[in-house]
């Protein structure tokens, strides 16, 4: 835990809270930031939104797209990385016979909107293996083993969501522009998690959430979108901006509280106040030490364990052989595990396995992972 950190938090105390990267969870400072908001919009919405809402957008926008690198002009804010991929699925023309390649580590969301696509255009959704623990060359050899004369897009997943697994998606991007193939990058679980991520980047679309690891109030994140696709963006929604164009005509779809938008850069705050490097080191090493002493309990070797890549603050553990690998029967031993443990955390299948997912957050400290760590074989003896 980074002393000071706990207190920042309005997390239930009777829960050991290890699942941040499902929802993340917003610092009081936040909290504060958009409850004055609120106040300012619910005192008078016609002052606030015909004044100069449009500046204080721009200005929300500009500071999240330094923090992550990103050039401001290309990017607009979105509420999540579910609409964001729905815009950039409306945005390209497909056509019947189209691929759209996917990992098998891509996000249910994204991979059902993928499918859905499918079903309406008669698009063609190529699932690429990647196997868990690739190296960055396996991964894109792996990927571009599937790209073929009709691919119209590429997605894939910087940080996997049931697997975190990291994915070379900077090197991705160059391999795909060398055969004029499209990318968008599920970089949900990025802002805040990476430094800088889209310093070194250059994908078509490049979507990730702030409300995750940046602190952010819930319904903020950034799209960043090349300037060869501005013209052809076509937003979910027609509104009055949408003579403005981009990313004026994506941002402002009718009414809506923008409150989230605003307060979402005193967020970036605790970067500051804790020190950015700080706050990642301390993540990513309370994440090793968490899958460390649950995979000791569960009996597991260090070579059972996957590795997800560096940066990354989730790490994920085996379940034994037969245990919750359909999605039902992970929820159901989810839930066990926040009733009887009071522990909150993430449990998916992927392939014929499942994987419980711990996240660490700079509120986390080691005895809550050990307290899983002590209860979770017995737990699991009893559920079988
Ligand atoms: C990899 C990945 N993609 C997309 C999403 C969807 O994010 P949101 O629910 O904010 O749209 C998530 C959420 O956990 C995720 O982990």
């Amino acid at each position: 835990m980074i002393p000071g950190a706990r207190e920042l938090f309005v997390l239930d105390p009777a829960m050991a809270h290890l699942n941040h990267g499902s929802f993340g969870s917003v610092p009081t400072p936040v909290r504060e930031a958009r409850f004055r908001l609120l106040d300012e919009y619910d005192g008078n919405p016609m002052r606030m939104v015909t004044g100069d809402l449009s500046e204080r957008t721009a200005a929300a926008r500009i500071a999240l797209a330094h923090f992550l690198g990103a050039k401001p002009e290309l990017c607009a804010l979105v509420g999540n990385v579910t609409l964001g991929t729905a815009i950039v699925l409306n945005s390209i023309d497909f056509q019947q016979g189209d691929e759209v390649v996917i990992t098998d580590h891509s996000y249910n969301a994204v991979t059902l909107a993928v499918q859905d696509l499918g079903t309406r255009h008669g698009v063609k959704v190529v699932v690429a293996p990647v196997e868990l623990g690739s190296g960055d060359a396996q991964t894109i050899d792996a990927i571009m083993a599937h790209v073929g004369d009709r691919t119209r897009l590429v997605i894939v997943d910087e940080i996997s969501s049931a697997t975190a697994q990291r994915h070379p998606v900077a090197a991705i991007a160059d391999a795909l522009r060398a055969r004029d193939v499209p990318l968008m990058v599920d970089a949900a679980h990025t802002p805040g998690m990476l430094h800088r991520p889209l310093a070194g980047i250059d994908a078509d679309f490049w979507m990730g959430n702030l409300h995750k690891w940046a602190f952010a109030p819930a319904g903020t994140a950034i799209l960043q979108v090349s300037q060869r696709w501005h013209d052809r963006m076509t937003p979910l929604a027609v509104s009055h901006a949408q003579p403005s164009g981009f990313p004026s005509h994506i941002e402002h779809q009718g009414t809506r509280d923008f409150t989230v938008w605003l307060a979402a850069p005193t967020g970036l705050s605790l970067f500051d106040r804790f020190g950015e490097q700080t706050i990642q080191r301390h993540n990513e090493e309370l994440a090793a030490y968490g899958q460390r002493v649950i995979g000791q309990a569960l009996g597991l070797t260090p070579q059972e364990l996957p590795h997800p890549g560096p940066g990354v603050s989730m790490r994920i553990i085996p379940l034994p052989e037969g245990r919750a690998v359909d999605q039902t029967s992970a929820i159901a031993l989810r839930q066990r595990i926040a009733d009887d443990l009071r522990c909150e955390v993430a449990l998916n299948p992927f392939r014929d396995r499942a994987y419980l997912r711990v996240s660490a957050q700079i509120y986390n400290s080691e005895a809550e992972y050990d307290r899983l760590a002590d209860g979770l074989p017995a737990l699991l003896r009893e559920a079988a």
